[in-house]
């Protein structure tokens, strides 16, 4: 899915990320000549083009403010939020990131639980699962994510509803089932000199 997403086509627009001011001078400087401005639009493309998507969304300090972003909205979301109430939250984080840092490109390995093992168990619907959609949507609008960088990491996500929802429904707010049982928080990994 990874190579999938660094082929993808890339659109001329910036993300509101670091990279935006790149472009800015690059297109100030195209005012120079005609034949200048052609080859510096060809770079500027083909530059562009090569990008991942985890460098367009503005790399791993991005995605860590998009998923803060979206978490705080999860917790505010009386439609999926009782799903939350047994987990440990830090670690729910650091595997997000780790995992849309690896799934759109990026240096990370996502070395949490599957999708099936994860969300075994909590009952999750149709319904909560695209409140959850709704939640990331509105983060990504937060930082001014252009549709097609959110239509592609959506569409990447959108992929694992299969292993992530057990209920055929629209119903939201549903109970956390008794039988689920929540992954352990992440230890740190002292080692000695
Ligand atoms: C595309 C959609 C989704 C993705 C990519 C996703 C991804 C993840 C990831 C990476 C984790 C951390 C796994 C770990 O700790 O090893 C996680 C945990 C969790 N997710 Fe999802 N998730 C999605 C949808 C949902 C939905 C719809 C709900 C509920 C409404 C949900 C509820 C939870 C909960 C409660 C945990 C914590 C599990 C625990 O404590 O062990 N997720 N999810």
């Amino acid at each position: 899915m990874s190579n999938r997403l660094r082929r993808s086509r890339v659109t001329a627009v910036g993300l509101g990320f670091a990279f935006l001011g790149i472009m800015g001078c690059a297109k100030k400087e195209q005012a120079g000549s005609d034949t200048l401005a052609a080859s510096s639009t060809a770079a500027r493309t083909d530059t562009t083009a090569n990008k991942s998507l985890y460098d367009r969304l503005g790399g791993k300090a991005a995605i860590t403010a998009v998923i803060d972003t979206f978490v705080a909205k999860v917790a505010a979301d009386p439609r999926i939020n009782k799903k939350f109430a047994r987990s440990n939250i830090p670690r729910v984080k650091t595997e997000l990131v780790d995992q849309v840092c690896a799934e759109t490109g990026g240096p990370c390995a996502y070395t949490g639980r599957s999708m099936k093992e994860t969300h075994r168990n909590m009952g999750v619907t149709e319904g909560e699962f695209n409140a959850l959609v709704e939640d990331l949507t509105a983060a990504l609008n937060v930082f001014k994510v252009p549709a097609r960088e959110q239509n592609e990491l959506l569409t990447a996500l959108g992929s694992m509803k299969g292993d992530i929802v057990e209920v055929k429904s629209n119903a939201t707010g549903t109970k956390l089932p008794a039988t689920f049982k929540p992954a352990p928080p992440l230890t740190a990994i002292i080692t000695k000199k």
